[in-house]
């Protein structure tokens, strides 16, 4: 694609500086957001269907959290949270009580990002069952720090250079119906996937009293926007319930209004005894959390903590991001235009063969792309080119697994714009097609 001439200038300088495992997906060099649109450095006006990868759930700068954070930025900036105490750390602590899943008393510790908020999940279970394997899912995403990597399995790329990862994780396959692991049919197959664990794991792999944990996406980010079907994660609760192991449910991609309900774990009527939470929380400014039963994140004082965790201005930002949510219906708006764009991206599907799959709930929205539907080939390259060439005419998209792309745009935008997006992103695929 022809760039722009700053951009090309930002670039090759990035290119000297910039680690070089650094896997860009489109040449963009950002320069302003506002709401769901981004303005590059040579002025080009984009509709963004990506939100930085989930994160400004409520839009580019948004102007209350704005100003939260300019407030907070003139009183005080850092503390050290861990070893003092700061009164917004404690009001959002006890708003994430509130609004998390789950009738019981929790605890919350603060982190900086997703992978850190799952290093933490991983600790305290461990530390709570005193044992230290965990179960996670093939496709899962959850990090790229030693302990959220075991579990990690989106692409073997992520851990080809890093061998031993930490010990001890055992995947299973996801309930990735459209590709299933097992070559069956839903719901013939009785969400065979769930149970083996049971079946085979329990008997072959691991006794459960071995098991610290199964860690598990509501729906899976990374992995290619996968919704199982209901009877899976419900299954994967009962498992973790009949044998007493903590289920470390992974909301990092999935919360704060992004699929039409505050948590993705609410459409399955499933309840983590730990959530791990970031992107969205904080509308950008870098925040984690790891919000747990009372009894799981009970370890000794000084056996966990971190400098910028609940940092104040962060604090601030996750305080004004759910408050934007709320009074302005974000949720509802994400699942109302996610029901538009999912239709629409369905009547695609009628008229265009390269796409294999529309799944989604709200604005978490996966489109796969085959090369053919019959043999479900993976269309790799079309998705890096629908993904240049959106770009190209003014839309941000970015993979996701396999041969997918996501539709995820900040959830304030109205219907209007969400067609605008799809409309250039019909073109492009007819041009493919
Ligand atoms: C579900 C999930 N968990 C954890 C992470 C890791 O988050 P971070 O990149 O902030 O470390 C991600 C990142 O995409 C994610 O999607």
């Amino acid at each position: 694609m022809t760039l722009g001439e700053e951009s090309r200038k930002w670039i090759e300088r990035d290119e000297k500086v910039m680690a070089k495992f650094i896997a860009r997906v489109s040449p963009l060099v950002a320069i302003e957001g506002r709401g769901a649109i981004v303005k590059d450095v040579d002025g080009k006006e984009y509709i963004d269907f990506s939100s930085g990868i989930g994160v400004v759930n409520t839009g580019h700068c948004h102007p209350k959290v704005v100003e939260a954070v300019k407030k907070q930025v003139e009183k005080l900036i850092h503390i050290a949270s861990t070893d003092f105490y700061h009164p917004l750390q404690v009001e959002l602590a006890e708003k994430l009580v509130e609004i998390t899943p789950g009738e019981f008393k929790k605890r919350v510790f603060f982190t900086n990002s997703g992978t850190e908020s799952v290093e933490c999940a991983i600790k305290i279970t461990r530390n709570y069952r005193k044992r230290s394997r965990i179960i996670g899912f093939i496709g899962g995403f959850h990090g790229r720090t030693m302990g959220s990597l075991a579990i990690t399995s989106g692409k073997s790329i992520q851990r080809s250079a890093f061998s031993p990862v930490m010990p001890e994780a055992i995947h299973v396959p996801y309930a990735y119906c459209y590709r299933c692991r097992y070559k069956l049919e839903y719901p013939e197959c009785d969400v065979w996937c769930a149970k083996y664990i049971e079946e085979v794991v329990f008997n072959h792999l691991s006794l459960p009293e071995d098991v610290s944990a199964i860690l598990i996406e509501p729906i899976q980010g990374e992995g290619g926007y996968i919704v199982p079907p209901k009877e899976f994660l419900s299954e994967i609760q009962s498992i973790s319930e009949r044998y007493s192991i903590p289920l470390i449910v992974d909301e990092v991609q999935s919360g704060f209004g992004r699929t039409g309900k505050m948590f993705a774990s609410e459409h399955f009527g499933i309840v983590g005894d730990v959530l791990t939470l970031a992107k969205a929380l904080a509308s950008g400014l870098p925040m984690g959390a790891c919000v747990s039963r009372e009894e799981i994140m009970d370890m000794p004082p000084g056996t966990h903590g971190n400098t910028f965790g609940g940092n104040p201005v962060s604090a601030a930002a996750a305080l004004a991001t759910i408050e934007v949510i709320e009074e302005e219906k974000l949720v509802d708006n994400a699942a109302k235009v996610g029901e538009l764009m999912i239709s629409r991206l369905r009547e695609m599907m009628e008229k265009y063969e390269i796409i294999g799959d529309v799944r989604g709930l709200g604005l978490m929205i996966g489109v796969e792309l085959v090369k053919d539907r019959e043999s479900k080939e993976p269309a790799k390259k079309e998705v890096e080119e629908v993904i240049l060439n959106s770009l190209k005419e003014g839309l941000i998209l970015l993979p996701a697994g396999i041969s997918s792309i996501r539709f995820a745009p900040p959830l304030v935008i109205d219907e209007e714009t969400a067609e605008n997006g799809l409309e250039i992103f019909e073109r492009v695929l007819a041009e493919i097609s």
